[in-house]
């Protein structure tokens, strides 16, 4: 169903409720209408997914249209004395007038799980981890994959630069970086590997970074310092973080005049929280430092402008919150260092050195380009179906979930609520527990796949909201986590 059809069939089906009220309301149906039981009535007969009708509510009620308060004008009709059957029409008018205005301002209603090729049985709350590919991206996918079977030496041979740049061209434009500066990779791990190993790192010279990085990319620059002598310095953040100032001054409290490089992620991948870059590269630039951002969640998660960031270098990868398939991520690196770094592999690219980076990285021996021809697709997607609203709604349900974690639980949130720390994905205290068997339960028992995060000696779990999941996934979390936790 269409947003358009969808919107139709529930206008309709109101509009049945409103023509005979005693038919679903009964004979003694409250003065107060309940909003919700409209809807639900309206949804059930358009066979539509019920599960939004929490999302809608909180909506409706941060547009101050309370429910069952002072001044719903439902109440306030019955003040002034109304008569039953009469408010029971007004209020349906009112229902149908404020549904029109609300599902014209947010047209998502359709429910996208069936646009994802995910197994229905399982609640899948870890997009985080993998990203999860929509089956419009992935037919594409499968076709670029086909045509190059068909024909490889034309593919490859004769056709792949040009493929190749028109997918470099449109998702440079995506994300605000010179085409010519982004080269894809395979994955962000092997964007921060190119970096991290074209440096020129002397003994003793400094890499600054968190206590909140992805294990693999620690493990990247300590192989890094073990070749070079240089020093890796994982700058403390505790939790909770506060406010965007505080963290800039206590990140910038630990550079030194060794400080060569800062590496930081956008997004980070235990936390989930979202760090202020923009501004530690902006001081970096000043004080003549490198920095490396490693983006691996931001693309699609959260809206990018890396010509803003003014990064010296920025990997992101496209397969998990762009939704791209599987091996599509990038790396953008300003222009005054292109010469600098090298490829992770050298191929044909390498013959001239007069040759610009994006040919001496593009190439490196055969490798199968589906996934990064199909990002131009990963992005129409989002765009036809208006992923900004999707965006406001996972936050939302991410919102949600944190404050009912922190009420079971009752243990504080680790940032606060608002978009400035976390996105579509929230990291959540758990009281002490074991996380292989907590994991193992979540899974076997429940069939909820979450990821169970230690940082710090602490356990969290880490959710992921993406455009497929409903409240009632994250009824399904909350109802596990007590079962086995509480
Ligand atoms: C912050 C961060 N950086 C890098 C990566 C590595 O991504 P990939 O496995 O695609 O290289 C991840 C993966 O989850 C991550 O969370």
């Amino acid at each position: 169903m269409t947003n358009k059809q969808i919107i139709e069939k529930l206008l309709e089906s109101l509009e049945e409720v409103r023509q005979r009220p005693r038919l679903f309301f009964g004979e003694d149906a409250p003065p107060v209408l309940n909003f919700l039981l409209g809807f639900n009535l309206a949804c059930e007969a358009a066979e539509i997914d019920k599960s939004y009708q929490d999302m809608y509510l909180k909506i409706q009620m941060e547009r101050n249209w309370q429910i069952n308060n002072a001044l719903h004008p439902v109440v306030l009709m019955a003040r002034q004395g109304l008569a039953k059957d009469a408010i029971i029409q007004e209020a349906l008018i009112l229902e149908i007038e404020t549904w029109k205005r609300l599902l014209a301002e947010l047209p998502i209603m359709n429910n996208l799980k069936n646009q994802f090729l995910l197994d229905p049985t399982v609640t899948f709350l870890n997009h985080g981890s993998f990203g999860a590919c929509p089956k419009p991206v992935f037919e594409t996918y499968q076709r670029w994959q086909l045509e190059l079977e068909r024909q490889p030496v034309e593919f490859l041979g004769r056709r792949f630069d040009d493929l190749m740049d028109q997918a470099r061209a449109r998702l440079a434009d995506y994300l605000h970086a010179p085409a010519d500066s982004l080269i894809f990779v395979p994955n962000a791990t092997a964007g921060v590997n190119t970096v991290a190993r074209s440096l020129n790192l002397q003994p003793g010279d400094e890499i600054l970074t968190t206590d909140h990085e992805y294990g693999a990319c620690d493990l990247t620059w300590q192989f890094v310092c073990r070749q070079t002598g240089a020093v890796y310095l994982r700058h403390p953040i505790p939790l909770p973080v506060t406010n965007h100032a505080d963290f800039v001054e206590s990140f910038w409290s630990a550079v030194t005049p060794r400080t060569r490089v800062i590496f930081i992620s956008h997004i980070t991948s235990p936390t989930a929280l979202i760090f202020p870059v923009a501004e530690i590269c902006r001081r970096a630039r000043e004080a003549g430092i490198l920095t490396i951002v490693d983006g691996a969640h931001a693309p699609g998660q959260i809206p990018l402008d890396l010509d803003a960031i003014g990064a010296d270098a920025y990997t992101g990868n496209c397969h998990k919150w762009l939704c791209a398939p599987k091996g599509a991520a990038f790396l953008v690196v300003r222009p005054d260092l292109h010469n600098q770094i090298n490829p992770l592999i050298v191929s044909w690219g390498d013959m001239n050195e007069t040759l610009t980076f994006v040919n001496r990285n593009q190439w490196q021996g055969t490798r199968e380009p589906s996934a990064f021809l199909s990002v131009p697709t990963a992005i129409d997607f989002q765009q036809e179906h208006h992923w900004d609203n999707v965006r406001l709604r996972c936050h939302q349900m991410a919102s949600e979930m944190r404050g009912r974690l922190a009420e079971l639980f009752g243990l504080a949130p680790i940032c606060p609520d608002s978009p400035e720390w976390f996105g579509q994905m929230i990291t959540v205290p758990l009281p002490p527990c074991d996380p292989t068997i907590l994991k193992t339960r979540l899974y076997d028992e429940f069939r909820v796949e979450v990821p169970i995060v230690t940082w710090g000696g602490n356990h969290y779990v880490r959710v992921s909201f993406q455009g497929y999941n409903t409240p009632t996934d994250a009824d399904a979390l909350v109802h596990a986590l007590q079962k086995i936790l509480c």
